[in-house]
């Protein structure tokens, strides 16, 4: 092993000390680490809370010149570090290739959605008592909701609060104003426009909330009504393509905040917020449309016009035939949308002609990717210690 402070060169053979960091062969390729990231996940049992493996080390406490005095790499599979401040680690290969941060690594592992459009006819389907049942089906069914955001399940029986029932198999209710379980058919006396027979647009529901339901599951439970197709319409397909088309457009939609309101006689929902919010890595997160329950924008005078430039844009693009899937669901079906991703409608139905009634919950996504991971055993973080000799 060689040690050096000052060489610049990488060898896939050797550890190489730089001054804030090193680069560790790992089965025949090179991982990059700063001292202060391996100080911080040292696994040990001073450092992490062996029952839970929660981290008991507090970080701000790392000295911030924190360096290594000997590195020794035991057989190609186990990092041995001492360090300036008297503590020793251990770290596996295994565990330091899983955990490679460097930009090839982490776009390898980035979980890239499958954006679709209007020739996307052929929406994830599954069998109601399969998904409640085998974990198999449930994996599906989750994986679905990951890659396209939305899935249909079909023969869910059609009995109220069963549609929280199966909530509760996937994941947790996620309450908000009016009822915790909504109903949705023709109600003349209704706080919304779903409570009409008129068209929805799409749009997603609750962008009244700072943080909308990032799930929304509608079952329903009768559709006999002449009429009332559901659309869904892939929104991040859409701002994509609005992206690439016209960036100052995309960006204009990310700036100007929007005031959203969903009300009763005893109920309110506010807030402001853009209709789309990027992550960190510049992709977008957070969409949110509604054309229905925008309140009047309350932003700069040099916003106004850009804002509609950009919403007419994008409000014709979501309006056009080329991204809304159009079908008729049938009684028991339960159809599942990515909140922040996935927009939904319906067309206009005829009142007199049957009976339709559908009821919704919202749930959160994070709460159905962790079922997913759990029901895949892949949830518990992996120890730096295993396997290390
Ligand atoms: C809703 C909704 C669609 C429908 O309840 O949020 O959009 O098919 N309903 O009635
Ligand atoms: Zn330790
Ligand atoms: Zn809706």
């Amino acid at each position: 092993m060689t040690v050096s402070r000052t060489d610049n060169q990488v060898l896939a053979e050797e550890v190489t000390l730089f001054d804030r960091s090193m680069a560790v062969p790992v089965h025949g390729e090179v991982v990059r680490c700063h001292y202060v990231w391996l100080r911080d996940n040292c696994w040990c049992s001073e450092c992490r809370v062996a029952q839970t493996q929660e981290r008991r080390l507090f970080t701000a406490d790392i000295p911030p010149d924190i360096a290594p005095t000997s590195v020794a790499m035991d057989g190609d599979e186990t990092l041995h570090i001492r360090w300036n401040d008297g503590h020793t680690s251990a770290y596996s290969a295994a565990w330091l290739q899983a955990h490679d941060y460097s930009d090839r690594a982490r776009q390898g592992r980035r979980h890239e959605p499958t954006l679709w459009d209007a020739t996307f006819t052929s929406i994830p389907t599954f069998e109601h008592d399969d998904v409640v049942t085998r974990d198999e089906a449930q994996i599906a069914y989750l994986e679905a909701i990951r890659q396209y955001g939305v899935a249909i399940v079909r023969n869910t029986p059609p009995v109220p609060g069963e549609v929280e029932r199966f909530a509760q198999v996937i994941g947790h209710v996620r309450e908000t104003a009016f009822e915790r379980i909504h109903n949705v058919r023709h109600d003349p006396t209704g706080y919304s426009v779903a409570h009409t027979a008129s068209e929805l647009r799409p749009h997603t529901d609750m962008p009244s909330y700072r943080w909308p339901p990032s799930i929304q599951l509608l079952n329903f439970l009768v559709n006999e009504a002449t009429g009332g197709e559901s659309t869904v319409t892939d929104g991040w397909a859409v701002l994509a393509d609005l992206r690439a088309e016209d960036s100052a457009a995309f960006d204009t939609l990310c700036r100007v905040a929007v005031p959203f309101q969903v009300f009763s006689e005893e109920e309110d929902t506010f807030t402001t917020a853009p209709l789309v919010e990027l992550d960190t890595d510049g992709r977008v997160r957070t969409f949110r449309f509604s054309n229905h329950l925008v309140q009047p924008l309350d932003v700069g005078f040099d916003e106004v016009e850009p804002f509609y430039t950009a919403y007419r844009k994008l409000g014709r693009m979501i309006a056009s035939d080329r991204y809304k899937v159009a079908f008729k669901t049938s009684n028991g079906d339960l159809l599942t949308v990515h909140g922040h991703r996935v927009l939904h409608g319906r067309l206009a139905f005829d009142a007199t002609s049957g009976a339709r009634h559908l009821q919704d919950v919202y749930m959160e996504y994070d709460d159905l990717m962790a079922r997913r991971r759990v029901l895949l055993g892949s949830h518990r973080p992996k120890s730096a210690l295993e396997g290390v000799r």
